[in-house]
């Protein structure tokens, strides 16, 4: 029966509540979607491995991202201007007011402040409501302007200088102004100085600025650093101005192939945990005698020399998150460090703190990181979860092309968004949504079959007397290959029952010490049970996961005819246990796709650890 209602204050405050859910819902829509601090100056291109040629800039690309801030994608034209002005939200940036020089482009933001401390608070909170109240305060910004012509007067020089050391002198120098934000405290007095010339041989062609000790990313070279804020290591944060004279191509990793001999080898490299500045060691022995950062790249340097392996593949976190991975971009070149001085091809995965603070979005994170040398890092397709689901295929050796092996890279997010309509869900970890396994499993049912054992092919004919034996490999059957699929967070199946050998013995061999493990894994099930389903004769599929995540779990098992395995903590950055070894998992798949097996690597023992074919 409908009678008459009164609108009382309860319903009166359930109104105000819902409408109040609604703007903050709204709100953190647009907020979400308005992070895009970065505009790439074109969008990434599906990267074809044939054609791998070094990422060289040429002038039209330069001219159509004449007005855009992207420092690591090369751009020929040298810098013009540069000025330091105040930018307020809402308000903007008070740009100098210059005659209007038609040689020159549009001011182009250099998009992290010339003051660290704001560069920290800001991407501490990013994402979160408590940046509202700091973003009243205005705060420097460095700007220049591109020339559109190699020719005439550019920057040829800069730099950073400390108030007390000697400041460059001659006409040609130029100081800049940088004014203090109404809120700052006593700082390091410091100096700005660009230096202009005509027709230089070698002009500026990039500006950036980054924070903390890692070093400049490739490219680049230090134009002065400034002790900025003490902050939470042992050093004061410092504030570092960086340039790039005239670029030079950025080398690629050629297509990965498979040794003559049949082997390729994998070394994985979890949870690096690096900071942008670097921080205590964490669960260590002897804390004064060790490096966080230094000495965990000291070890993964020695890891790779002995292994010289043909992949390197970093399995997620390599940020902290947790509010000291504040800016990514200065953090980056730090644990890229090894790999990019080698040479060796790479790829990255995220995990859950890698977006945990900072500017820049997984996507943005993942852009960024296709950039560097020698990465095989993808976005991945726009319309799924995550960023960076992408596969590799490992090829036979050359002149053939056949794809041996492929290497699946997915992203398990870090956690799922509260949901109004589950409140009571426990905090879980997020997970491979269905979105990307139906992504995953197209790509795989694409995959070109071939004759197995493989053989590699016979020398080219040169006489028509060649045995007809020596042509004709001897096929047992014919299959898709095989894959390996890279994921941070664990499936569940990790900790479900183990299968058991001929002699009744359980197929699980390492240690695992982290316990509830369980509510540490993907917060659904769904990608393993849908790779099971897509199992058979004709498609072998995923024969190994390999995960990341739980720095104190290194161990391997198969469960239901798949193998499972745990890389162990790599970092000293990270967390892990007082006597337990910081360790690094190695794969090495042999006979062409035959055969897998792995070992550790180990920062208190030489060699190979543990070595066991994964049966
Ligand atoms: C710079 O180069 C241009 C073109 O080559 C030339 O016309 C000009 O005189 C040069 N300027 C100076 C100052 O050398
Ligand atoms: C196979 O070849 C690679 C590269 O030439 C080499 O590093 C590796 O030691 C070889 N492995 C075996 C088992 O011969
Ligand atoms: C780490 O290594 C770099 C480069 O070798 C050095 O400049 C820096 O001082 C080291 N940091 C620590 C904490 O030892």
């Amino acid at each position: 029966m409908l009678g008459r209602r009164r609108v009382g204050p309860g319903a009166l405050g359930a109104l105000l509540v819902t409408a109040w859910v609604v703007i903050l819902a709204l709100y953190m829509t647009i907020h979400h979607t308005s992070k895009h601090v970065l505009r790439l100056g074109r969008p990434h291109e599906a990267e074809q491995d044939t054609a791998r040629e070094p990422l060289a800039p040429n002038l039209a690309e330069s001219l159509a991202a004449l007005h855009t801030f992207a420092p690591l994608r090369p751009n020929v034209l040298p810098l013009y201007d540069i000025t330091v002005a105040m930018c307020y939200p809402v308000f903007g940036c008070a740009l100098p007011k210059r005659a209007n020089d038609r040689e020159a482009g549009d001011w182009v933001r250099v998009d992290r402040p010339v003051y660290a401390s704001v560069a920290q608070w800001r991407g501490r909170h990013a994402g979160s409501f408590t940046r509202k109240p700091l973003s009243k305060f205005g705060s420097p910004y460095l700007f220049y302007r591109r020339a559109r012509t190699m020719h005439g007067r550019h920057i040829a020089d800069v730099q950073l200088v400390e108030a007390s050391a000697a400041q460059p002198i001659g006409d040609d120098w130029h100081q800049l102004r940088v004014p203090r934000p109404k809120f700052s405290r006593k700082r390091t007095k410091y100096a700005l100085y660009f230096r202009t010339g005509y027709n230089t041989t070698d002009p500026i062609t990039e500006l950036d600025v980054m924070y903390g000790p890692n070093p400049p990313p490739p490219g680049f070279v230090v134009a002065g650093s400034i002790p900025a804020f003490q902050g939470h290591g042992k050093h004061a944060a410092r504030m570092t101005v960086i340039v790039r004279h005239t670029p030079k191509p950025t080398p690629r990793a050629p297509p990965l192939r498979f040794n003559a001999n049949g082997t390729f080898t994998i070394l994985q490299i979890a949870d690096l945990h690096f900071s942008v500045e670097e921080l205590a060691c964490r669960d260590v022995e002897d804390v004064d005698r060790c490096a966080s950062q230094n000495d965990t790249l000291a070890l993964v340097e020695r890891w790779i020399d002995e292994e010289k392996p043909d992949l390197v593949v970093f399995t997620g976190d390599q940020l902290n998150g947790q509010g000291t991975s504040w800016d990514e971009r200065s953090v980056m070149p730090g644990w890229l460090v090894p790999i990019v001085r080698r040479g060796i091809p790479w790829l990255p995965l995220f995990g859950n703190h890698d977006t945990e603070s900072g500017y820049l979005t997984r996507r943005e994170q993942m852009e960024l990181l296709a950039l560097y040398p020698y990465s095989l890092a993808q976005v991945g397709p726009a319309s799924i979860h995550g960023a960076g689901n992408f596969d590799v295929a490992v090829r036979a050796p050359a002149p053939s092309n056949e794809e041996l092996l492929t290497l699946w890279c997915l992203d398990s997010g870090d956690h799922p968004p509260f949901s109004l309509l589950h409140p009571w869900e426990p905090y879980l970890y997020d997970w491979v949504h269905t979105d990307q396994i139906q992504w995953m499993i197209k790509q795989l049912r694409q995959k070109m079959r071939i004759a197995w054992p493989y053989k590699p092919r016979p020398p080219p004919l040169t006489s028509s007397l060649v045995p007809p034996h020596l042509v004709m490999p001897q096929i047992s059957r014919v299959q898709r290959p095989p894959g390996i699929v890279f994921v941070h967070i664990p499936v569940q199946e990790a900790f479900d029952a183990v299968d058991v050998d001929d002699n009744g013995d359980e197929m699980r061999f390492g240690v695992r010490e982290e316990r509830f493990s369980r509510l540490g894994g993907q917060g659904r099930r769904g990608l393993f049970d849908a790779l099971e389903h897509e199992r058979n004769d004709d498609t072998p599929g995923v024969q190994l996961y390999v995960h990341g995540h739980m720095h104190n779990n290194e161990d391997c098992r198969r469960v239901r005819g798949v193998w499972i395995c745990f890389g162990g903590g790599v970092s000293y950055a990270g967390y892990g246990k007082v006597g337990f070894a910081r360790r690094a998992r190695v794969y090495q798949v042999r006979g062409f796709g035959q055969t897998l097996v792995t070992w550790h690597r180990m920062d208190d023992r030489e060699g190979r650890i543990e070595e066991r074919v994964l049966g």
